[in-house]
């Protein structure tokens, strides 16, 4: 019997969020909903990362609102969102109860996988969330943050991926951020892994560096249970590859897909549009769906190359591009190697550029950077350089143990200071994540509920 491959649909969040910064409005996905409910999908992802920010900061939308309205149109699909373990759907790590809650109120809300990551793969950074997950009863995803590195290799992934299944993992995400996975590595590497553990294996990657049609193929040979795809409109560049195509090959080549041709269609019609929305105004732009080979060059995200180029640029120093280029992968070593994912990618970049610009190495270091050295991000892939550890640190001592645990807790004296701005737990935890940002939200809709019973009194 052919076996089946499984498929992700990443429209509402990685696919909106790689191309279009996220600014996908409800209303312009919502008549699509019960049609991706219907095609045939492992999962919709279609929450966190992102999303949760943009739609307080840009989109003047409730995000647990939003995910209710999904849930309800989607009965049948599981929803699936990402989560960067500690950091929730923030750049810092958050004590335990704000993680407890947020993830017991983000399944109590309707969803059912939830992807947890963490920047430097330290799994003691997403153990609460998993727990906390499995609490909830959701499917916790281990996520690795793939990276390559003189100290990454499949050992480490495999010794990880068992601590994974240990915290109840019930599937393992490899999570190609870069587009950096060749064919021949996703072989390997899901083999390795598959001969480690019996749990479903997901591989997702994005086109990046066009590596990623041949990448999953791959991976579907070596085992794979299931891939992250994109519906066309959506897909490519740094997205994830077509739904639509990846359907159409593994068919051809005998493996079994659950997907209904005729929904895709419905959908990529539907989309085309929206796209098309979004390249008129400017948010889609043509660099973000072409080919980025220079990133298999350099093995750092295309992301951080367009950042690294933009700070140079405000700077008036376009010309030492290729210099800052250079000193990247020389920062990162000094680090321990971290895969270069949010938020460690910004970090790594901009003390790239001010190494160059000083003319003098960590003569300036940012806040973050001295917080990482103090180990407040976790354990980093390979032991900091001490010598320049000593130096940003002076006199200060590293962390022992888990940031987190020297975090107080945040929930009840939050929900004290809101007072009645907050009406529920989930108010509470917006405010947290992105205290300005919630408060703003909060008070617009406290006055528009007050014009409204002002209104009815006035009615009456
Ligand atoms: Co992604």
């Amino acid at each position: 019997m052919a076996r089946k491959v499984q498929f992700v649909e990443t429209v509402l969040r990685d696919a909106n969020q790689s191309l279009i910064a996220t600014r996908l409005p409800y209303e312009k996905f919502e008549p699509m909903l019960e049609t991706i409910d219907k095609a045939g999908y492992y999962a919709a992802e279609c929450w966190g990362g992102a999303t949760f920010d943009v739609c307080l900061r840009y989109l003047n939308e409730d995000p647990w609102e939003r995910l209710r309205k999904i849930r309800a149109k989607m009965p049948n699909t599981k929803l699936q969102m990402l989560l960067r373990g500690q950091n929730v759907l923030g750049y810092s790590h958050y004590p335990d109860d704000f993680v407890r809650l947020f993830v017991k109120k983000a399944v109590e809300n309707g969803m059912d996988v939830i992807r947890i990551f963490d920047a430097l793969n330290d799994v003691t950074n997403m153990k609460t969330a998993m727990e906390a997950t499995v609490e909830a009863g959701a499917i916790a995803s281990g996520t690795i943050s793939y990276t390559t590195s003189p100290v990454h290799n499949h050992k480490k992934y495999v010794e990880m991926v068992k601590e994974l299944k240990a915290m109840g993992a019930a599937t393992i995400c490899i999570k190609d951020m870069a587009g950096i996975m060749g064919p021949q590595e996703a072989y390997d590497m899901v083999s390795a892994i598959k001969d480690a553990v019996d749990l479903p294996i997901d591989l997702h990657t994005h086109s990046t560096t066009g590596l990623a049609f041949m990448t999953y193929l791959k991976a579907v040979e070596a085992g794979v249970d299931i891939i992250d795809t994109a519906i066309s409109p959506f897909s490519g560049g740094t997205s994830q590859p077509a739904t639509e195509t990846l359907a159409y090959a593994l068919r051809q080549l005998g493996y079994e897909v659950d997907l209904d041709d005729s929904c895709l269609i419905t959908m990529a019609d539907y989309f085309k549009g929206v796209r098309d929305e979004f390249v008129k105004d400017g948010t889609l732009m043509p660099k973000s769906m072409a080919t980025d080979t220079q990133c298999l060059t350099y093995q750092v995200p295309g992301g951080m190359l367009s950042n690294l180029l933009s700070q140079l640029k405000q700077m008036n120093a376009l010309d030492r591009f290729e210099e800052a280029l250079a000193e990247t992968p020389k920062v990162r070593a000094d680090m321990g190697y971290p895969p270069l994912v949010t938020p460690t990618s910004q970090m790594v970049g901009v003390q790239a550029v001010r190494n160059v610009l000083d003319g003098q190495r960590y003569k300036t270091v940012s806040k973050e950077i001295k917080a990482y050295c103090r180990g407040e991000y976790g354990t980093t892939p390979a032991p900091i350089n001490p010598e320049i550890q000593a130096q940003i640190l002076g006199d200060e001592k590293p962390l022992a143990g888990r940031y987190a645990d020297s975090l107080k807790p945040v929930v009840e004296d939050t929900r004290a200071k809101l007072g009645d701005l907050a009406k529920t737990d989930e108010d509470v935890l917006s405010y947290i994540a992105f205290p300005n940002l919630a408060e703003k939200f909060l008070e617009e809709r406290k006055a528009k509920e007050e014009n409204v019973v002002t209104y009815s009194i006035v009615e009456c």
